[in-house]
């Protein structure tokens, strides 16, 4: 049987205020992306993941939906949308949407009547509770953004639960009208064509119903917040991650399957990776799922392959599958947190490389194809209030969400004709996509030669992984299926290293890293080289 086009299937995440602007507004829009879509596809991914870009006051750049089925006018209109989804289909590539059920914006009308009072008719579809007898909040439950999870409201005299911003009320999903609300939005934009939905915070549906506190973290959790976050310091056993979010989690299957559309969930916890396991065995539940793993300070060839074993392990009978990620717009960019803006062309080249050699998808954030740095932003230019909150230690997510760079010597890069609404760097504008399409030798060029090359690989997409006992920083394993097996082995450091295999191996060619040589079984390798071969077949 054909193999189902995610699993393996490389996703372009396009985060649409910073793609492309076609209004001169400063802000990227729908049509933008459109205009930009023969680019997306001449990447040869299989499909884009575009954030949300529908009603809302920003204050979390649109994951603060007001209305789960306008289009923002900000991007554009519900034709736009319909325009896109025929243009990129057109194009071969599958469009996932973003789904943002575990909150809504307090400008959304169900918040709206919910605060009207406790007799309204969606009194109980967010998370309301009495304060305690001294008047303060009803547990020690905390935002990811930081300080306490709770707001209070005057008119029901009551907190109500917010996981990030205060403005963005927690859905109750122990009301059952809430998941059949949350489920009709997803089956509206189900009949406008969209191939699959990357669900937000999807671990956070439900809460625990007796409110009890957390639990302080036995080991505090880095890969979710950054260390400097007291989120990070409690066990968050009772506010999220609860066991009835499977029960909805197969409603929500149940819903894509007559239409055959697939999903990926974003898993944020102290245990992701065995949430991620969870939430998609048994083929009845998501797809795939992803984590925060992979988006961490902590990099080396051992905490990769880690992170690897430990959800394999957690897979039962082969039935899950994984995403990896090792950037988006939540993270600071790859390049300068695992690179540390590394001089050496060949590391975004070896990341990608690596990312898309591990079991499981991938999800691509715009800009790692072009190898971009963090973006360097002054407290003056910050937009995102987690950042403006957490400011310095924590500088929030602005410096990846900065606009794509089009054609180098344009204003703004190409991005926009007007003040952009986060600044262009110049270390961008240098590696803008004329620049680097013109340049055989670039990221960009590696990466649409990499991609025809993988799909051809036998074992690369869909087989299985055994990691080899290799010592920092030599990463390196195997993919196998019925058609024999490769083996993968990537210097992420930027020192040469050297590595002996355990079989006998003949080199691949075509890939496009360098920085490699073989003799007998030893490979040498150059800082952030990466080699792949055919492993000899025994006898
Ligand atoms: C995860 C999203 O990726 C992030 O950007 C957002 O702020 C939170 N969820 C809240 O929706």
């Amino acid at each position: 049987m054909k193999q189902a086009w995610w699993r393996g299937g490389v996703i372009y995440q396009i985060y649409p205020r910073s793609f492309a602007d076609s209004n001169g507004d400063g802000v990227g829009d729908l049509p933008g992306i459109i205009a930009r879509l023969p680019y997306v596809a001449s990447l040869g991914v299989d499909a884009i993941w575009i954030s949300p870009f529908f009603k809302s006051p920003m204050k979390d750049f649109g994951y603060d939906v007001a209305d789960f089925r306008q289009v923002d006018p900000l991007f554009g209109t519900l034709a736009d949308f319909d325009a896109l989804v025929a243009r990129a289909h057109a194009l071969g590539l599958k469009v996932i949407i973003d789904q943002v059920l575990s909150h809504t914006s307090d400008e959304h009308a169900w918040f709206a009547e919910s605060r009207q009072s406790r007799a309204s008719a969606r009194a109980d579809w967010y998370v309301w509770a009495d304060p305690q007898p001294d008047g303060t909040a009803p547990n020690n439950w905390l935002s990811v953004f930081g300080g306490p999870a709770w707001q209070w409201d005057t008119r029901r005299c009551q907190y109500y639960l917010h996981n990030f911003l205060a403005s963005q009320p927690d859905l109750n999903f122990h009301c059952p009208e809430v998941q059949d609300a949350v489920l009709a939005d997803i089956r509206f934009w189900l009949e406008r064509g969209v191939d699959g939905f990357r669900f937000d915070a999807c671990n956070f549906h439900f809460h625990d119903r007796q409110l009890r506190n957390n639990p302080p973290a036995q080991n505090r959790d880095t890969k979710t917040v950054s260390a400097d976050n007291p989120y990070g310091y409690q066990s968050h056993r009772f506010d999220k991650s609860q066991p009835e979010n499977l029960a909805f989690l197969r409603r929500v299957r149940a819903l894509l399957d007559e239409y055959g559309a697939m999903s990926v969930g974003e898993v944020g916890d102290d245990h992701s990776l065995q949430l991620m396991a969870a939430y998609t065995a048994d083929d009845d539940k998501l797809n795939m799922a992803y984590s925060f793993n992979l988006l961490t300070a902590e990099f080396s060839a051992g905490y990769i392959r880690r992170q690897v074993e430990e959800l394999e392990a957690a897979i039962v009978d082969g039935g899950g599958w994984g995403c990896w990620t090792v950037g988006n717009h939540d993270s600071i960019r790859v390049l300068t947190r695992w690179g540390r803006n590394t001089g050496n062309p060949r590391f975004a080249k070896t990341m990608l490389a690596m990312l898309l050699s591990l079991r499981g998808a991938a999800c691509l954030y715009q800009g790692e194809e072009l190898g971009l740095p963090e973006a360097e932003l002054s407290f003056d230019e910050l937009q995102d209030p987690y950042g403006i909150a957490m400011w310095p230690e924590f500088k929030g997510r602005d410096g990846c969400r900065t606009p794509m760079p089009w054609l180098h010597d344009a204003p703004h890069a190409g991005f926009t004709t007007e003040a952009p609404w986060l600044p262009v760097p110049d270390a961008h504008a240098v590696r803008a996509v004329d620049v680097q399409d013109g340049d055989a030798t670039s990221t960009l060029a590696f990466f649409r030669n990499f991609m025809p090359w993988r799909r051809d690989c036998a074992g690369l997409v869909g087989g299985d992984i055994a990691f080899l006992d290799a010592a920092e920083p030599v990463l390196a394993f195997t993919r196998s299926d019925a058609a024999g097996s490769v083996v993968c082995v990537f210097n992420l450091a930027d020192a040469p290293a050297t590595f002996t295999l355990p079989f006998d191996a003949t080199p691949l060619a075509g890939h496009g890293l360098d920085g490699a040589s073989l003799s007998g079984r030893t490979l040498t390798l150059a800082g952030f080289g990466g080699w792949f071969g055919v492993v000899a077949k025994e006898g």
